[in-house]
């Protein structure tokens, strides 16, 4: 994720106007040949308040569990079914269950598309679980994608979107080949997403795993995210996030931001990040702020504990003058970092500039911890580069940082 930072706030702009748009839209190519038809094997109880309902009509479905009391259910039989693009809108009577278990496939053609792929829209108590797949199909989508290359950067769809959702959960499923970020987690809270696959090829563009924006009390736990970009990315106005047992790589690793971009962002606060591994990533465990920040914003209260590195390029990065391609207004940043740690990081680095904390002169990170570093380069010494940062290191850090 790089140059389309601008594309991600785009976004979430846009995602009110088209939710509310698209509501009830039929996908154009339902039905297609490109996936048999839904078979729904589990219609049972329909209306009654508390079965199951088939996907064979998914929006009818929707409609069905929406107004449905007791334990709705719709579920996604095995096989594969072309589904959507769809925006699936509460509030509900009471809460859903997406039980999936085929495999939804994204529609290829772009212009099928509003915005996004499947997005839940003000839904409170949503469990999506199963062992089945979102697959994006996004290597219809890729070659069009000039975002690298530095070209006219347009959005893609977001495979799975959540937003204003409250009560949620995501476990076990797979998410395959997002045509752009896999997830995206936005204006929601009390949100566990666990035991999920997220997957693309290194090369894909922007095909970032988990991204939060405006969230608070969210959990990611025992998930594997491998896609070349962000695994998790952790934008302006997140609050209680915490992160265990994630496997990132390959890609950019866990990112905090980037933040400072847009006027009036809010706080990032409250991040915990503990038990990963970070494998053949460019970065670890990163906090990037632009260094022009419109407004004043602050990010604190940040840990990073027992993560393992694996021939990673920066393991761990703070740094302030956050500029993809070069193209950023000249300026100082004034994003406040407070008390950030890091503990237990150990493995091994890419490049011997294993650390890099680059605060800001206006504004210098303070609290910055750094205790048990175990980072070794194969390839010689390695470097540590502290500026404008206030803090404390312990032994194990052979070089001078505060
Ligand atoms: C946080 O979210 C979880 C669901 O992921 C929920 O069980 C828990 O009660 C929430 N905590 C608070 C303080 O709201
Ligand atoms: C850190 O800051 C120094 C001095 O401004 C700069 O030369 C270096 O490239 C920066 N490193 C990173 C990773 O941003
Ligand atoms: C460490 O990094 C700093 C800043 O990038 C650089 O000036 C210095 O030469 C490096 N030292 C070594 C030993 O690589």
């Amino acid at each position: 994720m790089n140059s389309i930072e601008n594309i991600k706030c785009i976004v979430l702009l846009f995602l009110l106007a088209c939710t509310i748009s698209a509501q009830g839209s039929a996908p154009k190519d339902k039905g297609s040949s490109a996936a048999p038809a839904a078979t729904g094997a589990t219609a049972g109880a329909k209306g009654s308040g508390s079965g199951t309902f088939d996907v064979k009509d998914y929006g009818a479905a929707w409609t069905e569990a929406c107004a449905a009391t007791g334990n709705p259910t719709i579920v996604v039989s095995d096989g594969s079914y072309l589904l959507g693009p769809v925006n699936f809108e509460g509030p509900c009577k009471a809460p859903i269950t997406i039980q999936l278990n085929g495999k939804l496939l994204g529609s290829t053609n772009l212009g099928a598309y509003k915005e996004n792929w499947v997005v839940f829209y003000k839904v409170t108590g949503l469990t999506i679980t199963g062992t089945g797949t979102f697959d994006g199909q996004g290597a219809s989508a890729w070659p069009s994608n000039k975002c690298r290359s530095g070209g006219a950067c347009k959005t893609f769809p977001m495979s799975v979107v959540f937003a204003f959702v409250e009560n949620g959960a995501i476990r076990g499923i797979k998410s395959l080949n997002s045509k752009y970020f896999h997830f995206n987690i936005f204006s929601s809270k009390n949100i566990e997403i666990s035991n999920v696959g997220i997957t693309a090829p290194e090369d894909s563009p922007n095909t970032d795993g988990i991204h939060l924006g405006d969230v608070s009390n969210i959990t990611i736990a025992d998930t594997t995210i491998g896609t070349g970009d962000d695994c998790i990315s952790i934008g302006p106005g997140s609050t209680d996030v915490t992160i265990t047992g994630v496997n990132c790589g390959p890609g950019h690793g866990i990112s905090i931001g980037s933040l400072g971009k847009y006027a009036n962002e809010k706080d990032v606060s409250g991040i915990t990040v503990k038990g990963c591994t970070l494998t053949k990533t460019t970065n670890g465990l990163r906090i990037k702020t632009f260094q022009n920040n419109p407004s004043p914003v602050k990010a604190d209260n940040i840990h990073f504990e027992d993560i393992t590195m694996d021939h990673v390029t920066n393991p761990i990065l703070i740094d302030q003058q956050y500029c993809p391609n070069g193209a950023c207004t000249a300026g100082v940043s004034t994003v406040a970092i407070r008390d950030v740690t890091f503990k237990n990081i150990k493995g091994i680095a890419s490049n011997s500039q294993t650390i890099t904390i680059n605060c800001s002169e206006k504004v210098p990170c303070t609290q910055i911890s750094l205790s048990n570093i175990q980072v070794t380069c194969p390839a010689g010494s390695t470097n540590v580069t502290c500026a404008n940062a206030k803090g404390q290191a312990d032994g194990t850090l052979k070089h001078p940082c505060f």
